[in-house]
């Protein structure tokens, strides 16, 4: 369990701990089906085993290709490492996913900075997710408010998750010298 300190010395770390974020490749697909599954193991309460085991059959490989083909994934790597991922889908966040053993460093963070300039850049007026129960204050904290609850269904197995939103903040018009 890491304590604040630990939290304090690892977030000092970061300043200089060198992280690439690109899209994914067919080539990352192994990994980031492994890291969902790991993590998914490592969270045992958040959900049923009957869950977990169609969550897990949600992300084999198979269905990681699949999901690639309609929903654009990024993954953070770290000294050849893939530690993170987050993906993007008709403005929706999904697949929000860091390491285990790298938790609570900020990694998550920036995965999410920049896939917010991403949605900004390409003019994306809000963006939508659908929260795990953990994860409700990391998202509130990122300015995150929920609009209801809703019930996703996986392989037949219902879901009861929150959904969230976030506007985009809107640049200024240029000036264009009306008075
Ligand atoms: C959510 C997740 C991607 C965040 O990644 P991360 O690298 O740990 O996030 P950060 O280190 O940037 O954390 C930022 C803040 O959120 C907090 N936080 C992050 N994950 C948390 C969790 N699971 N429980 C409680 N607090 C959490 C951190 O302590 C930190 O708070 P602080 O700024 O006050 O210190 C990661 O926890 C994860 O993989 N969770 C499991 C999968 C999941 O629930 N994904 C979301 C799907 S909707």
């Amino acid at each position: 369990m890491q304590n604040q300190k630990t939290v304090l010395i690892y977030k000092n770390l970061l300043k200089n701990y060198k992280m690439l974020i690109r899209e994914a490749t067919n080539d990352d697909i192994d990994t980031i089906s492994r890291l969902i599954i790991d993590v998914t193991d490592k969270n045992p309460n958040e959900y049923s085993a009957e869950q977990i085991n169609a969550w897990k059959k949600y992300n084999t490989p198979l269905q990681i290709r699949k999901q690639m083909k309609n929903r654009l994934i990024f993954c953070v790597i770290k000294d050849k490492k893939l530690i993170g991922t987050i993906a993007l889908k008709k403005g929706c966040i999904l697949g929000f996913y860091v390491s285990y053993s790298v938790r609570k460093m900020g990694i998550g963070t920036k995965l999410l900075d920049y896939l917010e300039k991403y949605a900004s850049e390409k003019k994306m007026p809000k963006l939508k997710l659908i929260s795990t129960p953990s994860a409700l204050t990391f998202y509130k904290n990122r300015g995150y408010k929920i609009i209801g609850i809703v019930t996703s269904s996986i392989y037949g197995i219902d879901y009861p998750e929150t959904e969230m939103e976030k506007i985009m903040s809107i640049k200024p018009m240029p000036n264009i010298g009306y008075k």
